[in-house]
């Protein structure tokens, strides 16, 4: 087990799950009639999009994408790069992104760029956490589970140096 002392409890593994399932239930309205392609960002956003799919009550496609932003600590320098794309084409689907956190935007940003050259009918950000407070780079948020304050978060597929990803709740990483 991991040492309470490193870590604060920010959000439970209860308000998670009703949150996520709220999430759910939205889409599923406005996903009517519409192809959808769901896609988790690796590898932070598995575990939110794995439960998220479970209570979209549509018939869906789920694909999995790598970026990679490079980083200094828990610093990102601002570059990404795509390190695993997607296995089909996008034209005429609609893509609904799934991230764990937006944090400067960079990812999300770099994200829509690259896709919307492949003619998607939409595309659309979801979002378990959003830090606005450390934004650089203006995308809009189409679904956010929890607006966040500026710590460094881990548990529930976050991760501070491939560490806390199975932790069933969000925590604020005590840098010490
Ligand atoms: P952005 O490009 O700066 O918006 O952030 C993209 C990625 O940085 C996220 O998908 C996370 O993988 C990672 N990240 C940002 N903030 C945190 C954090 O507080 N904890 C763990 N990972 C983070
Ligand atoms: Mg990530």
């Amino acid at each position: 087990m991991y040492s309470d002392a490193h870590i604060k409890m920010l959000i439970s593994e209860d308000q998670l799950k009703t949150r996520v399932r709220e999430m759910a239930e939205q889409l599923t309205r406005d996903y009517q009639e519409k192809e959808l392609v769901v896609v988790a960002i690796l590898k932070g956003a598995l575990v939110f999009c794995s439960d998220l799919i479970r209570h979209i009550a549509l018939p869906l496609e789920m694909e999995v994408l790598g970026v990679s932003s490079y980083t200094s600590g828990t610093e990102t320098t601002g570059e990404v790069r795509l390190s695993f794309d997607l296995t089909k084409p996008l034209a005429g689907k609609h893509l609904l992104l799934v991230e764990d956190i937006v944090d400067t935007g960079l990812t999300v940003d770099f994200l829509i760029n690259t896709f919307q050259a492949r003619k998607p009918a939409s595309i659309r950000i979801c979002a378990l956490l959003q830090k606005p407070a450390r934004k650089r780079v203006h995308v809009p948020i189409d679904y956010v589970g929890f607006v966040v304050e500026d710590h460094f978060l881990v548990g529930y597929g976050l991760d501070y140096a491939e560490r806390y990803r199975n932790l069933p709740f969000i925590g604020a990483l005590k840098v010490v």
